[in-house]
């Protein structure tokens, strides 16, 4: 379903350039759960905000479901991605301003979901992921656990085929980082593609496949016995 082939992604900061992937070739079949490790700037957020269309890559082709996106627009790479890809975040990145509910709601708004559908949609997925109490709250008034569960809820609710997670256990204490290592299993038994970045060798050995990297190339691809 994903096809990286010959992916470089070189960053330009001012004069310094920075080649965060050098010529990735890898393929992520429907259903995989794949965790990435590696050290700090090896280029793992690098990897995952190109498999997730947030950034093209500057060299190689990029297929996702038989389609080479390499050189589509922005607005038709947004398209794809509202319909296909999950992301979820370290830091959650859910909207102050909105309370739960309008938060995973927002993520139907776009794709012209019907309200009364949206509404069935957010209040099962919250429901889902044990934070349908919390609906009008704001995202503040919420523990980092459930502020992730409500991030998974945003990203699950239109249907997505791939998640991408960015390191989604790293502000969360133990016992909540658990429960969203849990969740992303569940999810993935239910078939969604998981793709996540990790520190933890506990948790990139709950993934079904890890790929190590280092100054942005895989040295290591394993599959995991389940
Ligand atoms: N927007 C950017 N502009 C310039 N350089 C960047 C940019 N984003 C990333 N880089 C550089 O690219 C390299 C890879 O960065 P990336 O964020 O992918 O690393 P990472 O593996 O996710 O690290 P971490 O574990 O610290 O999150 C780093 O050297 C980083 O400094
Ligand atoms: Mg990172």
């Amino acid at each position: 379903m994903i096809k990286l082939v010959g992916v470089s992604k070189i960053h330009q900061a001012g004069e310094i350039q920075t080649t965060a992937l050098d010529r990735i070739d890898l393929e992520i079949e429907a259903g995989e759960y794949v965790a990435i490790t590696g050290p700090s700037g090896c280029g793992k957020s690098t990897m995952l905000g190109i498999l997730g269309l947030l950034d093209v890559p500057s060299h190689g082709e990029y297929w996702f479901e038989g389609q080479n996106v390499a050189g589509w627009s922005e607005s038709k790479l947004n398209q794809l991605r509202r319909g296909r890809i999950g992301f979820i975040f370290q830091s959650f990145n859910l909207i102050e301003e909105l309370t739960v509910f309008e938060n995973v709601e927002l993520a139907l708004e776009y794709n012209g979901t019907p309200a009364r559908e949206r509404r069935e949609r957010v209040t099962a997925m919250l429901a889902k992921l044990g934070v349908g109490h919390r609906a009008s709250h704001r995202p503040s008034q919420l523990s980092g656990g459930q502020q992730q569960r409500v991030a998974i809820a945003r990203a699950l609710v239109a249907g997505p085929a791939v998640l991408l997670a960015d390191e989604p256990t790293g502000n969360l204490d133990t016992a909540h980082g658990d429960e969203v290592m849990r969740l992303l299993r569940e999810i993935n038994a239910e078939g969604t593609t998981v793709v996540m970045v990790t520190h933890s060798p506990d948790h990139a050995a709950q993934a079904s496949r890890t790929l190590n990297l280092l100054d942005g190339r895989i040295m290591v691809d394993v599959l995991q016995a389940a």
